[in-house]
């Protein structure tokens, strides 16, 4: 992987995982059970963010989950994530659910998050990101530039207790 010192690139977090759901994903009405996927979401961002720090990450806040559509039985989900942001100790991860049809390939939305991720020591306190971020497109520079705002509403909500 060839980046410029002390800068990654967006791609160079991207992350994909799938999983065809089984019995044991699935809640009392025959659904995916949204805590089993807001797992594997969890799991996901985690590992995005971590190929962008190189250190260990924790989870500090979840925002924007909205469930758009169900997954049912059989179905093959999959959870892609990249990070979009990097603060002082802290990364913005986007991450995108889909179904993904097994005959067409065709994905269908599910589910976005933003998790805000926080690079930590041994103690748990947090410690700055050792990388910065150079978004390498259009939509990624739009997206960067968008994550202040998100930042400013998250830090309004801290305050207010949220
Ligand atoms: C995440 C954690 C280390 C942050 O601790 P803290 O004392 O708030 O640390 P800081 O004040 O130095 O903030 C660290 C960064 O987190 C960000 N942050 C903290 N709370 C946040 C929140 N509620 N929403 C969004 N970002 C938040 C800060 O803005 C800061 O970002 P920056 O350094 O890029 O500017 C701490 O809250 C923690 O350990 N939480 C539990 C995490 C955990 O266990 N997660 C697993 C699920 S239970």
């Amino acid at each position: 992987m060839e980046y410029e010192k002390g800068l990654k690139k967006v791609e160079d977090s991207k992350t994909e995982w799938m999983k065809c759901i089984q019995y044991e994903d699935i809640n009392g009405v025959g659904r995916l059970f949204g805590g089993r996927l807001l797992q594997w979401m969890d799991e996901v961002a985690g590992i995005a963010a971590i190929r962008h720090a190189g250190i260990q990450v924790t989870t500090a806040a979840v925002d924007n989950l909205v469930f758009k559509r169900g997954a049912y039985i059989n179905e093959i989900v999959l959870v892609e994530s990249r990070v979009t942001y990097v603060g002082r100790s802290s990364m913005e991860v986007r991450v995108d659910v889909y179904v993904e049809d097994k005959e067409t390939g065709m994905r269908s939305p599910i589910n976005r998050a933003y998790f805000t991720e926080v690079c930590i020591d041994e103690a748990g306190k947090s410690i700055p990101v050792p990388y910065g971020l150079e978004p390498e497109t259009e939509a990624y520079k739009a997206e960067y530039e968008g994550a202040k705002k998100r930042i400013e509403m998250r830090k309004h909500r801290k305050r207010e207790g949220f």
